[in-house]
This record gives C-alpha cells, structure tokens and sequence, in this order.
C-alpha cells in the first residue's frame, strides 16, 4: 500500500478522515482488495490496524478455487468450467467425481481405473457393524452417518499422513467408496434389517439402491429410470464452491485433521436444516400443509414472516437454482415409473405463487435445490431422515476436492477469523459469598 497519486489506475483510495491519510490499496481480479491492505490504516503506532468486519461471509472470499463456479445473478452453475446441465445430461456421477477431483474430464482408461478402485474399497470393516449396534433403533441416520465417517478415521491412521498426495488420494478413494455403504448401513439399522453388502459388479448408484432395498432375494435389479435419476441428483449434489460444510471442512482441514474428521465436521455442518437439512424440512412442511386448500393460510405466516418456505432462496442464486430446473424435469420422469407424488401439486402450487408474490419476488427467494428433490428421493422409496444423508453421499466429492484445493494452496493457513470483542473490561475475581 502507498500514499495515493493521480491517474487511472487499477487501485482503491481510501482517506482515514482520523488522520486525515491517503492510502492506495491494489484491487486484484477486477473487484477484490486484500483484508490485510488494510491493516496498515493506523491512527498511531500502537493502533491495530484496520479491519472489515462480515459475520457469516456476505462479501469475503476467502480463497481461490478452480472447481466450481457460481454466476447467481444468472443461474449458472460450472463443475470445472462445464455446465451443470451438460453433465447431467451425458455424464455418470463417478466420471463428475473424477472430473471435480482431478480437474479435466477422464480418459475411457482413467474412467475404468477410478471405477475399479472406487468399487474395490466399498467394504467397510467389520467393527462398523458393531459401531451401528450401538445407536438406538430410531436413531436418525444423519447422525449415525457423520458418526461412522469420522469412526473411521482410527482404522485408518495413515490418513493422518496429510502432506502426503498419495496417501491423500487412498483416503479420497475410500471416503466415496465407502459412504454409500455406511449410509445404507445407517438405513438398514434404522429399518431394523440385515445389512447388505457392496455388490461388485452393480454401478455406483445400482450397488447403493442394492444394499438399501434388497429384502428376501438373490438378485435386486433397481429400475434404470430410477439408477439414473438418482446418478443425476448426485451430480448435481456433487458440489457448490464455499458453502457451510465445504467452509467447515476446508476449516477443519486446515489445522490438518485427517479427513474423516473434517469429512464428519462438514456433514454436521450439512444436516442443519438452512443448509442440506433443508430437503427434509420441504418435506416436512409439504406434509403439514398437507392440501392446496391450505396453501393462503401457510403463505400468510410466511409473508408475517413466522415461517420460511423451506427449500427456497439461497445466499448466492438470486435467480432461479439451475439445479432445481434440472430436478424438475427428472421428477417428472420419476413419477412417470413410480407414480405421481401427491404433494407435487401442493409444491408447484406454492413455486407458482411465490414467483408472482411481491414478497418472494423482491427478495429474489426462487426454488433451490432442495424444494424438488425431496418429492423424488420420497419417491424412490427413502424416509425422510436419509434425505441429508442422500445429499452428504454425492456432496462428499465436493468436499474432498475442496480439501485437496486447500492443502495444495499455499496461501492457505490455519483458518482463524478476528472478533470485535465486546465483553467486559478487566474485573477481579469475587468470591462467591459477596456475589449478587
Ligand atoms: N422463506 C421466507 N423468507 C425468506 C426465505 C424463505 N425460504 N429465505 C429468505 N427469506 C427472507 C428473509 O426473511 C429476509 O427477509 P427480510 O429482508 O425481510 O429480513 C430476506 O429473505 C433475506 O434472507 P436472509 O436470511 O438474509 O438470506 P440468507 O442469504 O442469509 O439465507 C438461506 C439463505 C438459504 C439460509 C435462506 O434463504 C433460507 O433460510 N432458506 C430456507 C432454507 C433452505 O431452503 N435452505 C437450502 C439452501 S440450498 C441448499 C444448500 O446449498 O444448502
């Protein structure tokens, strides 16, 4: 930073109006200035320095990435610079994985290799089995779930080896292997039925419905129509750039945990219901208002602002969510084979006021990824309690690349914000008799 001169240049002036000072701070990639510029805005020597101040991150970045790209103002999202409706289209979930893991879509022989090694490490070791035993038979499979990945980070110690890309590439394997089994396991504990184990040969999304839905038979073939939307809603679960579990595992892994733990930390972050929670809150707000009948009374509490419509807005779309268009015409499809979910006439219904209401439309809430697929994983069969789980599986490969991202970038530290403290100043110590 400089005292400021005259001319066009690509900088900021700031005048400190205590001081009566000039800076000059540079503004890189057309809109960003450094926090840290601002530190050396002082009133005198022992002043701190300037700081900004952004509970929850409205307008900080806080670091560059190469994997996915956000346009909210018009609905575009990128994995990789691809279009989100391209690979849901032509894609498979795995080749979106190694797409958002390695950056460049596979080769047919680096496809096949991923296939191989992703399908080889899907068991889980015995102990889990044990583990699962232990919670309660209504435990909500969200928990059992985040409880199992970060478990699992003591069979693997190497994991802890975080510097090391080979051993990191082992961990990034197992993880989306394994979390379609642990999230069957958590389903099958919950139904009180016996697990069923990976079958080798199945796809990805064929081999998870196996293990989830097989009862009484030596061969399950789940319906193609119902393998590929699922494979379709992974894609467009696979990730979205700095969100709350991706911040919270990208937080946790830099104070370099394995990334079980971080992998665990960010799917508690996801299980709230602002963030991959939100698909079973639709649900169960679909439910409650239960009839179109019912829709004014909901949309009053919502407009007096007592309620949310759970499975709109989004802090980054102020558009309507590309990912939602695309689940609306795979629900479709899915209601074709299954039949039609009766509260999708209660959910269009509600899409169709809130995108004339002043209420919704001022504030640009449009549907998110969220407000559709619900209709669809109820559908296919899950309660509603796997649905955060439905979103961590996919999700997964978004946080290991993020991961991986953040160890890779040398600009990256232990995460740890500043505070504006606002506490008492210093007091003594009262002994408890002359308290109150
Ligand atoms: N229903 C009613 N009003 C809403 C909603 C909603 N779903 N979302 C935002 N608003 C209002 C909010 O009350 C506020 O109004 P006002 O300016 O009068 O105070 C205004 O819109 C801005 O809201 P905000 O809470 O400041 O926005 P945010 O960016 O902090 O929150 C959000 C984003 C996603 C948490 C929020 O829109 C929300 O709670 N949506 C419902 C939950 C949901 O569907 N979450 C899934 C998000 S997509 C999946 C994912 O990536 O996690």
């Amino acid at each position: 930073m400089a005292e400021s001169g005259t001319g066009p240049r690509n900088t900021l002036s700031i005048r400190d109006n205590r001081t009566g000072r000039d800076y000059e701070v540079e503004v890189h990639e057309g809109n960003v200035i450094r926090a840290m510029d601002l530190r050396q805005i002082r009133v005198n020597e022992d002043d701190f320095g300037m700081m900004s101040y952004d509970p929850a991150f409205t307008n900080t970045a806080s670091t560059r990435s190469s994997i996915t790209e956000i346009d909210g103002a018009r609905g575009i999202l990128r994995y990789r610079g691809y279009p989100i409706e391209q690979l849901a289209e032509k894609s498979t979930f795995l080749e979106v994985a190694y797409l958002l893991l390695k950056g460049d879509l596979p080769t047919a022989d680096e496809l096949d290799t991923f296939i191989h090694d992703v399908t080889f490490h899907t068991y889980a070791h015995e102990n889990v089995i044990k583990l699962l035993n232990g919670f309660r038979y209504d435990a909500h499979a969200m928990g059992i779930a985040t409880s199992l990945v970060s478990a699992l980070s003591t069979f693997y110690p190497d994991a802890k080896e975080v510097h090391d890309p080979e051993k990191r590439w082992i961990q990034i394997v197992r993880l989306v292997a394994k979390m379609p089994t642990l999230a069957a396991f958590a389903y099958r504990h919950h139904r009180g039925l016996p697990y069923v184990y990976p079958e080798n040969e199945l796809s990805y999304t064929a081999n998870f419905l196996n293990m989830l839905f097989r009862i009484g038979v030596r061969d399950y073939a789940p319906s193609p129509v119902l393998e590929r939307a699922l494979d379709v809603l992974f894609i467009l679960h696979a990730d979205h750039e700095q969100n709350c579990s991706t911040t919270t595992m990208r937080v946790i892994g830099s104070a370099h945990a394995d990334p079980f733990c971080a992998l665990s930390g960010a799917m508690a972050a996801l299980y709230g219901p602002l963030h991959g929670g939100a698909n079973e809150a639709v649900l169960r707000m679909l439910t409650e208002i239960g009839s179109t009948d019912n829709i004014p009374a909901f949309m009053e509490s919502v407009r007096k602002g007592e309620r949310r419509l759970m499975g709109f807005g989004h802090r980054v779309y102020k558009a309507y969510d590309p990912r939602a268009s695309i689940i609306k015409t795979t629900a479709h499809e899915v209601f074709e084979f299954t039949g039609r979910n009766p509260l999708l006439d209660i959910a269009l219904e509600l899409e169709k006021i809130a995108l004339q209401e002043e209420y919704f439309v001022s504030r640009n809430l449009y549907p998110n990824v969220d407000f559709y697929s619900g209709l669809i994983y109820q559908a296919l069969g899950f309660p509603v309690e796997m649905f955060p789980v439905l979103f961590a599986i996919p999700r997964t490969v978004g946080w290991l690349a993020q991961w991986e991202e953040m160890l890779e970038d040398s600009e990256q530290k232990i995460a740890r914000p500043r505070q504006i403290y606002t506490g008492a100043g210093e007091r003594n110590w009262v002994p408890i008799a002359d308290r109150g």
